[in-house]
């Protein structure tokens, strides 16, 4: 590192969407001359990027600044940024936890980093926006990853869902126009990536608010043409909009995945009003059969939270059942926290943190059940799997992650990551596969040729 090298450290809180925020925040900073430090000590800006979906999410924050003050006063010309869904949250509160943060930005203003941090020379700048100012898409991303790409088609989120902050802290729904989405995946394809991630709250309500109709579904057709993608993945679609042409297009299309994430939040109708879900457990079931007749072989995992407010036996029993009947992959269980700026803080009878506990040990062992259940029934079957990286646990073995998103251990072949394997499953685990490698070429399924159209993009979005 030379005097005059400026060097960035960023640590990462939260979803999806927090990450590839992340990596338009390096790509400005490396835009500006910035390269990555391996850690905060050497760094000359550290920034946080945050979460608040939950309270633990918040605590974390503080405690990662409460360490950074140790560091400042050794340092004084560090500068510490903190941006984000917990900045946009919390706006001044934060300086006036941590006074020593030199820059604290929102979800809507991403852009202006580089502004706020030549600021923050003179003087602390804060700026939090009520509205996105730039699509964050138009910005220089630096992916962390060679091979997998987030991509983004709408931020923010329209659902009142009664538990959740984030369209408090994200804003409306806003959708990217489809033309510059498939430019940016044919870009992404000719830089060697070979699996995106479509990322928006709520994917299945894409287009709602560019033609007046949802066109989720034309989207992933496009996209699926597109020369050297091979996989297509997405995160999240609502069950209420999860209709009959997504199951379409993810059984026709060769690229998108045979997983599907489809967060349930309660498997109890009054509950679901309570957090105005606007699904029943009959209509959420119907779905799943659905997509199971559609998608032979698919992986369904959920999100469920334990011990909404007033969430009494019998509604924790619904939920139960319903995990019994749609026999999920995984599913990730939160315990309910209350948040600022969402009807449910306001709602009476809490649960105790004794109930909530011993009704999330039972939903997380019945999980672990199905889980091991349906990943024991693939040994002996062959799979196709994308190198992550060398095992944590082993480094004399690789892992790679199925098309059904399941992560899979086997002795390293040295293939490097993002290389396509073909494993024979030899084990199934809860929350893993094992598998060794038979095969490792792959046929390339036959291209297309674009027949859609897109809509196309003005500079602005
Ligand atoms: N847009 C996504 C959800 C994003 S938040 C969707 O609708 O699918 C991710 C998950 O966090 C939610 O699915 C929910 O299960 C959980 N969650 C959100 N708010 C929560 C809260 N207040 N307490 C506990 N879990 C919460
Ligand atoms: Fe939150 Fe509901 Fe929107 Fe998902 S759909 S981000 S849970 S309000
Ligand atoms: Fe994601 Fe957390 Fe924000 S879950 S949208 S980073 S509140």
């Amino acid at each position: 590192m030379t005097e005059a090298q400026r060097t960035y450290f960023l640590r990462t809180f939260g979803c999806q969407m927090n990450e590839h925020d992340s990596e338009r925040m390096a790509g400005m900073l490396e835009a500006e001359g910035y390269v990555a430090a391996t850690g905060p000590e050497d760094a000359s800006v550290v920034l946080f990027n945050t979460c608040c979906i939950r309270e633990n999410a918040d605590q974390r924050l503080y405690g990662n600044l409460g360490h950074m003050k140790a560091l400042k006063d050794k340092r004084p010309e560090l500068r510490i940024v903190v941006g984000g869904c917990l900045a946009q949250k919390d706006k001044q509160a934060i300086q006036e936890r941590a006074p020593y943060v030199d820059v604290v930005l929102g979800t809507h203003n991403l852009a202006s980093l580089p502004r706020l941090l030549r600021a923050s020379e003179t003087e602390p700048a804060f700026e939090i926006l009520e509205q996105t100012e730039v699509f964050p898409s138009a910005l220089p991303a630096r992916r962390f990853s060679p091979w997998h790409a987030w991509v983004s088609i709408s931020i923010g989120c329209n659902n009142a869902c009664t538990f959740c902050i984030v369209p408090a802290v994200r804003g409306p729904e806003i959708s990217r126009r489809s033309g510059e989405i498939a430019d940016e995946v044919v870009r992404l394809a000719a830089d060697g990536v070979v699996e995106i991630t479509l990322l928006g709250q709520n994917v299945n309500s894409y287009g709602r608010d560019l033609d007046g109709t949802p066109m989720f579904s034309k989207l992933l057709r496009v996209l699926d043409e597109i020369e050297g993608v091979e996989r297509i993945r997405f995160t999240s679609p609502h069950p209420k909009d999860f209709r009959a042409d997504t199951v379409a297009a993810m059984a026709e299309c060769r690229s998108v995945c045979e997983h599907i994430h489809l967060p349930l939040q309660s498997g109890s109708d009054t509950c679901l009003k309570r957090m105005k879900r606007a699904y029943t457990r009959r209509k959420y079931l119907d779905k799943v059969t659905m997509i199971r007749k559609a998608i032979p072989d698919v992986a369904i995992t959920t999100d469920i939270i334990v011990g909404f407010p007033g969430e009494t036996e019998e509604e924790f029993q619904d939920t139960l059942s319903l995990v019994e009947e749609a026999r999920y992959d995984a599913a990730y269980t939160f315990q309910y926290s209350p948040r600022p700026m969402t009807a449910a803080a306001d709602l009476p009878d809490k649960i105790s943190k004794e109930v909530v506990q011993e009704r999330f040990e039972r939903l997380i062992s019945l999980q672990e059940e199905i889980s091991l259940e349906r990943n024991v029934r693939m040994v002996g079957g062959t799979q196709e799997v994308i190198v992550e990286g060398v095992s944590k646990k082993n480094p004399g073995r690789l892992s790679g992650r199925t098309r059904t998103n399941k992560v899979v251990h086997f002795d390293s072949d040295g293939a490097p990551e993002g290389s396509f394997r073909t494993v024979r499953i030899t084990g199934g685990h809860p929350h893993h596969l094992k598998g060794e490698v038979v095969g490792t070429s792959r046929e390339p399924a036959p291209r297309r040729t674009l027949k859609l159209p897109l809509i196309s993009s003005p500079a602005s979005r």
